[in-house]
């Protein structure tokens, strides 16, 4: 596989997904084997499910604390953030992933857009509780120290909105410094907005990578794609 065409004005937009973290043991949503299997969604991962049993809710993110905890970043997440010390102001991260393994990576400029598995916040939305940072595991629901109500982890579930400053910054990034390179990696391009970004890249004349295992939902999208593993192709290219 050749280097990508990264110089010294490239910018760069990375996209990662669960495949990234895939190395680091921790379970994809979609592939066999993966996390939602024997946990049914809408119990876990919906404002409904959390309605219902909030302890389970509870349970279920207190796992994947203990889990993404006891991983250890792998060359993927470590590549990525060589690459961002080396482009600076240049460069963008884009995670779907809440594990926060790219941060403890060391990459600096990251969206976490679907949250993050290490904060808490109250789950009534106009109470004035921070979002706190949280590593604790729950057997049964904490609340909120401000008004009573159930806690909540910090994550975006399905039927729920992407905080809207982050796509601003990453819609603002595209326009200025104006990327050359949106890189997909370890994600099957069938949730959105995230799966939407290419297109976006594409009216911005962006040229697009996708880096997966497997054939993604989007795959048509991409100009280039780059079929294997998150790590052995990273250290290919870059
Ligand atoms: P998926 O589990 O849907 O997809 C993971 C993709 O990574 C698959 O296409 C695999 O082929 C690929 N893959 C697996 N191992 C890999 C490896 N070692 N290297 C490269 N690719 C590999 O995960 P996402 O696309 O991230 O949302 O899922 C998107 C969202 O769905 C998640 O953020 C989550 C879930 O609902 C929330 O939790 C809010
Ligand atoms: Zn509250």
């Amino acid at each position: 596989m050749d280097k990508l065409p990264i110089d010294d004005e490239t910018c760069v937009i990375v996209l990662t997904g669960a495949g990234v973290s895939a190395e680091s043991g921790i379970q994809t949503f979609r592939d066999s084997g993966g996390l939602w299997e024997g946990h049914d969604v809408e119990a876990v991962a919906t404002p409904e499910g959390f309605k219902k049993d909030p302890d389970l809710v509870w349970r279920f993110y207190s796992e994947r604390r203990k889990q993404a905890g006891q991983a250890l970043p792998n060359l993927a997440h470590l590549k990525l953030a060589e690459l961002g010390d080396r482009l600076g102001p240049r460069f963008l991260l884009v995670t779907q992933n809440v594990d926060a393994l790219h941060v403890r990576a060391g990459s600096k400029r990251v969206i976490e857009m679907h949250g993050n598995l290490y904060r808490t916040r109250c789950s009534r939305k106009k109470c004035k509780r921070d979002v706190t940072v949280d590593a604790n595991v729950y057997e049964t629901t904490p609340l909120c120290e401000k008004c009573g109500e159930n806690l909540r982890p910090h994550i975006v579930w399905f039927g729920e909105n992407l905080d809207p400053t982050h796509i601003e910054r990453i819609e603002r990034f595209m326009q200025y410094p104006r990327p050359t390179l949106f890189l997909a990696i370890g994600t099957s391009g069938s949730v959105y907005p995230a799966a939407g970004l290419v297109r976006l890249a594409k009216q911005h004349g962006i040229t697009s990578y996708l880096i997966n295992k497997d054939v993604a939902e989007n795959e048509a999208d991409f100009d280039v794609v780059l079929r294997g593993s998150a790590c052995d192709v990273l250290s290919e290219v870059l």
